[in-house]
């Protein structure tokens, strides 16, 4: 084949910068589960001494150090005999609070969890030409037996922006007892630092009875379990009083619903809630335009592989059907926040 010319030819940076960023995960995924963080929670070590520790090969071990060097998590020192420790800086702490195994915030999970959405995800030709979803998450029976392993590995990704909510909040200033609703809480992520702000914040959480066994764990792992109700079922079906709630939290379940039950849910929500109470929408949220950022949109095909009606949806739109379901000034935390925060008048 000749190649024209005329015509510079363009090298393929960003197919390539997209096509290798499986090797830092894999890389950083081997040196989790070798326990290379952990290795050096305490001291700084040399390679051979770290892969002694961890009876792994010397200089698979030292590729691993450099690697996880150059992607920021560890730094290195001395002269051509290196100590290796975890970073001072806020990608070093990262690797401190998220994989090393005794962390309450541990990643491996959600690591494994990362595994089984990959499967998932090499359905995506088939899917796009036939427009099936590969499951139906959406669905009682596959929720009860997908979301167990799934709330409990997400919970690290939320916990650092709950713990903001609740403070922007001001939950450990309140004067009178709140009442939580966790819809679809999952592991209690969203409330769970609610609890921890205040002793006067009592939570109801509701979810499928094998995902509360998961909601039980966490909450008694941050010991605010005193402070719980658990309501078993499928929202559509469970009562609830009306104006009951100072606060009723959403977290990451309307992107599974789609439009119409999204609405009917937030309508649920507003009914429930107290005059002056507020809601908190926790969401993958793309642009207007729906051309970034990249994250909401690769969600939203997560969401075409993973459910029937699931969808991210623009900010207008989120605004618009909380709007539309009678609450008033829904704001966005921060302009790339991924929660939006609205009141009943
Ligand atoms: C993606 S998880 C989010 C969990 C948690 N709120 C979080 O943000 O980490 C969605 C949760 O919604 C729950 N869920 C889905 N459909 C539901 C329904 N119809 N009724 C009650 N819970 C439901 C699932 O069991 C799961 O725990």
């Amino acid at each position: 084949m000749t190649l024209v010319k005329q015509k510079p030819i363009v090298p393929p940076t960003q197919i390539n910068e997209i096509m290798y960023a499986m090797w830092p995960a894999q890389a950083l995924k081997a040196a989790t589960q070798h326990h290379l963080f952990e290795a050096l929670d305490k001291e700084a070590k040399e390679a051979g001494e770290v892969a002694r520790e961890l009876k792994l090969d010397v200089r698979g071990t030292q590729l691993l150090l450099d690697a996880m060097v150059s992607l920021g998590f560890l730094s290195k020192t001395g002269d051509k005999v290196y100590k290796y420790q975890i970073a001072k800086t806020d990608v070093g702490e990262q690797a401190r609070t998220y994989l090393i195994p005794k962390s309450p915030l541990y990643m491996g999970p959600w690591f494994a969890q990362g595994e089984e959405l990959g499967k998932m995800w090499r359905s995506l030709p088939e899917c796009i030409k036939s427009g099936k979803a590969v499951m139906e998450v959406n669905k009682d029976l596959q929720a009860e037996e997908i979301f167990p392993k799934l709330a409990e590995a997400i919970f690290p990704n939320s916990y650092a922006t709950a713990k903001q909510v609740a403070t922007l909040l001001k939950t450990d200033k309140i004067k009178t007892e709140w009442l939580v609703l966790d819809l679809a809480a999952g592991s209690a992520v969203w409330s769970i630092p609610f609890a921890e702000a205040s002793p006067k914040v009592k939570v109801d959480a509701l979810d499928f009875d094998a995902v509360l066994k998961v909601t039980k764990h966490f909450t008694n792992k941050f010991a605010v379990q005193d402070r719980y109700a658990f309501i078993t079922g499928n929202w559509r079906d469970v009562q609830l009083k009306e104006n009951t709630y100072d606060i009723v939290i959403l977290g990451h379940i309307l992107h599974s619903e789609g439009r119409d039950v999204s609405k009917a849910l937030l309508k649920r929500c507003f009914d429930v809630m107290k005059p002056g109470g507020r809601l908190v929408v926790a969401e993958m949220i793309s642009n207007d335009e729906r051309s970034g950022p990249v994250f909401p949109l690769m969600f939203a095909l997560n969401m075409f592989l993973a459910t029937t009606e699931g969808c991210v949806f623009t900010e207008s739109e989120l605004k618009d059907l909380i709007e539309e379901a009678g609450f008033k000034k829904p704001y966005r935390l921060a302009p790339d926040h991924v929660v939006v925060i609205a009141e009943k008048p």
